[in-house]
């Protein structure tokens, strides 16, 4: 199967120097090409180049990108989008001035979801993923992590998970899914934290492992959620089992899960609205991506990350949605481009790597996703004409892609 576009306008997000990550100042260098050619075959890049050297091929489909400009597909490295139902009486209890914590306390927020995920069958929970995993493919999304966390038994544990990859077997958009079983205390073992901890550490993890049902394990680690001591004995037990650590860290309070993350060798720490110097320097000794989700910052309006100091200190960063029904309704990668550029003054540029190449390296896949190179997997997608890169995500609201390609064919969602 061979895929060939032409007379595309530019293509940004190149990467032809095979990079695992881009950190520090090169963020901010954006390899295009203008007036370009992009050949895929059997579902990979094998080619692009400038117009003028397009060599004659038959292709079993051809697309002319009209001056578009193509885009390597976002890789959302962050997401809870397998959830039941929707959580907007909680949206207006935070307008009328009760925090995210205030909703947890009083038995709302992770523990409403589970209550609503236990009540649907499999089936449901599928059909209403699909939609939000068609609209984020809508929207330029062609990796993305989907988390558990709404079951907190191991039987809901296991459907969730299910029901990911059931997503993973039937789209072309690519899957990695995350068990999140310490997402929260369970009802059932509210003031029996510690029981809760050796149910996932004991049950939930061997059964998940059992059934090949995750590839990474994560841990809410944070004040009022799991400890230090907790969080390390869980991601200490999924490692037994082969699954790589992602912890949510430093939201709510400065909890040590930074520092925790990098020693335990986890692929990326998530959230960091709370980072002091010492998170910076910690993650300057490691290869620990650090995640930055500014669509809940937004929606519960916290503080955001401190990214252009981590940037200058010579960090990669990523960024990504943390779709989910309390923190962040949405899984636009351009809205939290658009917000990272007005919120965190990063620049769109370095916005784009943090939401492509480093996103897919804080899955362990940026050798196969994440950037325009001969080799990776043909994932990306074509704008309407418009004046710049930065356009894109200047105009952040304006419908913008006319085409999205997933594993080198042109999806029609
Ligand atoms: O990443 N912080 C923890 N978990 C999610 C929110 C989950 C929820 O409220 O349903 C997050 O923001
Ligand atoms: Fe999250």
């Amino acid at each position: 199967m061979k895929l060939l576009i032409h007379h595309i306008g530019t293509i940004v997000g190149i990467d032809t120097a095979h990079r695992d990550r881009i950190a520090g100042k090169e963020m901010d260098c954006l390899q295009r090409l203008d007036n370009a050619y992009f050949l895929a075959e059997d579902g990979r890049i094998t080619a692009f180049g400038p117009m003028e050297e397009m060599p004659g091929i038959v292709a079993d489909e051809v697309l002319d990108a009209e001056g578009g400009m193509l885009f390597p597909s976002f890789c959302d490295s962050h997401t809870h989008l397998v959830y039941a139902g929707s959580r907007e009486q909680e949206f207006l209890d935070k307008i009328h001035g009760l925090s995210y914590e205030e909703i947890a306390k009083r038995g709302g927020g992770i523990l409403n979801s589970a209550d609503r995920l236990h009540e649907a069958s499999e089936e449901e929970l599928y059909c209403e993923a699909i939609e939000r995993v068609h609209e984020i493919m809508r929207m330029g999304t062609g990796l993305v992590e989907i988390k558990s966390g709404y079951g907190l038994s191991t039987e809901d544990e296991l459907k969730m998970l299910r029901v990911i990859r059931r997503i993973r077997e039937s789209e072309p958009i690519e899957v990695r899914a995350t068990f999140l079983g310490a997402h929260a205390v369970a009802r059932k073992y509210i003031g029996r934290q510690s029981d809760y901890v050796n149910l996932v550490c004991d049950e939930m993890i061997p059964a998940v492992a059992q059934e090949h049902l995750a590839d990474f394990v994560d841990v809410f680690c944070d004040r009022g959620f799991f400890t230090i001591e907790e969080t390390e004995r869980i991601i200490r037990k999924g490692a037994q089992y082969g699954l790589k650590a992602k912890i949510h860290a430093n939201e709510l309070a400065v909890s040590g899960g930074v520092q925790l993350g990098v020693r335990e060798g986890a692929l990326s720490v998530d959230h960091l609205e709370r980072m002091g110097d010492e998170e910076i320097v910690a993650l300057q000794g490691g290869h620990t991506m650090p995640t930055m989700l500014p669509g809940a910052a937004f929606f519960l309006g916290m503080s955001y990350p401190p990214a252009r100091k981590m940037i200058e200190s010579g960090l990669a960063v990523a960024l990504a949605s943390d779709y989910n029904p309390g923190s962040s309704p949405s899984g636009n990668m351009r809205m939290v481009m658009a917000l990272a550029a007005t919120q965190m003054r990063m620049t769109p540029t370095e916005a784009l790597h943090a939401a492509t190449i480093n996103g897919a390296a804080a899955m362990g896949l940026s050798h196969d996703f994440g950037s325009i190179t001969v080799g990776k997997v043909a994932n990306c997608f074509i704008t309407k004409p418009i004046s710049s890169p930065e356009f894109f995500t200047y105009a952040y609201a304006t419908p913008l892609i006319r085409h999205t390609v997933l594993r080198g064919r042109i999806w029609v969602g």
